[in-house]
């Protein structure tokens, strides 16, 4: 592929080879994924990642586009998408456009990811019916953490209908995608089945139409928790560790710098 796709392209990928998706922050992680990935979220997922922020509800949109600006900078064959930070679309599809537009605009993303079924679908008609695409994210939404009482699994026994209907409300809202975050795998399936536009799973079900992690979790380089939907592909975290007292042991015993580090007063002839 040469250019990235379109979140139309990725509408069609419903039921095809899965879609692979991770987060990204900066642009040189953006530059690795760039040819592995589909679709580079700039999670809000920042704040807790790299800012050490308890939770994601201090993520300003401020934080989000300076984000997404490094991001789209090391991206040219992936699609990116920049998560609404939490109050920044809530209050009132204006408020929400208003903000989506300021995204779209200053970072170069393609679409916007919002948490929210049902309570969102208004919103999300009205940001695509203006020019905005939307990626959905429903099942357990971060930025809703006070309200549901932990990160618990969501949709589980009588929770399933809301479940549905929170993904059929996005769906139909016309967004081009949906994120389902820790959710059973068989209603995961269920919803996958029913919608007409892909899922794509976190703590979902290799049945979905996607998959996407947080990269810092899956490099072991995010080491606060870590969610039983997460698989550590590398431990960064250890071996940045490792490498760090390596260095302060060279330091301190002068066996770093060492020569081949070092400058000479005279500059050394140049070869013609
Ligand atoms: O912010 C984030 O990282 C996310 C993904 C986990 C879906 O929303
Ligand atoms: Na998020």
């Amino acid at each position: 592929r040469k250019s990235a796709p379109l979140p139309e392209d990725i509408r069609a990928r419903k039921g095809g080879v899965p879609l692979v998706s991770l987060t990204a922050y900066t642009t040189p992680m953006a530059q690795a994924m760039d040819a592995h990935c589909d679709v580079v979220l700039v999670g809000d997922s920042v704040g807790m990642v790299l800012h050490g922020l308890p939770s994601t509800l201090g993520v300003t949109l401020e934080m989000m586009i300076l984000h997404g600006r490094a991001v789209k900078r090391g991206l040219s064959k992936a699609m990116m998408v920049v998560d609404m930070p939490f109050g920044s679309y809530e209050e009132s599809p204006q408020q929400a456009f208003r903000n989506a537009a300021r995204v779209m605009a200053e970072t170069g993303a393609a679409a916007v990811k919002l948490e929210g079924g049902v309570t969102m679908q208004e919103t999300i008609r009205f940001l695509v019916q203006r020019g905005i695409p939307v990626m959905g994210h429903v099942g357990l939404t971060p930025q809703s953490i006070n309200t549901l009482g932990g990160y618990k699994v969501q949709g589980r026994g009588a929770a399933a209908d809301a479940l549905i209907a929170d993904a059929r409300a996005v769906s139909e809202a016309g967004a081009f995608a949906v994120v389902l975050e820790k959710v059973p795998a068989a209603l995961a399936d269920r919803v996958t089945a029913d919608l007409p536009i892909p899922t794509i799973g976190i703590g979902a079900s290799a049945g979905c139409d996607g998959q996407i992690l947080v990269v810092d979790d899956m490099l072991g380089a995010f080491t606060a928790f870590k969610p039983k939907f997460v698989k550590r592909y590398a431990a960064l975290g250890h071996q940045a560790e490792a490498a760090i007292e390596e260095y302060a042991a060279e330091v301190r015993a002068r066996e770093f710098p060492g020569e081949e580090h070092l400058f000479a007063e005279e500059a050394p002839e140049k070869k013609t």
